[in-house]
């Protein structure tokens, strides 16, 4: 079986990932590979984060590795938080970040944000990107206790709840995550 690193420790990702992939490649975490350091994310873009991590496992472990980074894009903020998402306060603390996004976003009518995922994989010395992209409207209470990070704000076009009211399973079929990752495997696949 070929081996492939997913640049994360995010248990449930690779679980994600794992149980879409079967057994045509032999899915390795960080922790797998014994890579303990914080890998650099200097860009100021999902694409380039994604192509950073994904370059770094290649170059300092030689083993073919596909990297994610997402974020939340509010169309009246110039798509802000976007990829400072997870520190949008300057903490990573997910309630500071909500309100402080609510409050710049409370004087603008458009309400519009998508979270969009993107996924780097290099593999074989070449380079591929793949989308995933969910469309929908920030509200301004917090609704439902499931998820994580801006889900109890955000409901997807065609839905009347939150991604925090959502069940996992129903989240995850329909994700920016489970889009770009549906991508990369077809592209596996091939
Ligand atoms: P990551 O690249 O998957 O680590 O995501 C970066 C940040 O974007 C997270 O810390 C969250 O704040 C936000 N984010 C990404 N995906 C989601 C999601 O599915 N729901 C809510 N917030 C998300």
């Amino acid at each position: 079986m070929r081996k492939l690193v997913f640049a994360t420790n995010n248990p449930n990702k690779i679980q994600e990932v794992n149980s879409i992939l079967g057994d045509r490649f032999e899915l390795l975490s960080l922790e797998d590979i014994q890579c303990f350091e914080d890998i650099p994310e200097d860009w100021d873009t999902l694409e380039e984060n994604a192509r950073q991590k994904s370059d770094y496992v290649v170059e300092h472990f030689g083993l073919n590795c596909f990297a994610d980074d997402s974020g939340l894009e509010v169309e009246a903020l110039n798509n802000e938080p976007g990829v400072y998402s997870a520190r949008y306060s300057g903490s990573r603390d997910m309630d500071r970040n909500i309100q402080l996004l609510l409050e710049n976003l409370k004087d603008h009518s458009n309400k519009k944000a998508r979270f969009r995922t993107v996924i780097s994989l290099h593999m074989d010395g070449a380079n591929y990107l793949f989308e995933g992209i969910v469309e929908g409207v920030i509200i301004d209470e917090l609704k439902g206790d499931g998820g994580f990070g801006y889900d109890p704000i955000f409901i997807p076009n065609g839905y009347d709840k939150t991604f925090a009211q959502m069940t996992p399973d129903e989240k995850n079929s329909i994700s920016h995550r489970a889009i770009a990752v549906s991508k990369l495997v077809d592209f596996l696949g091939q």
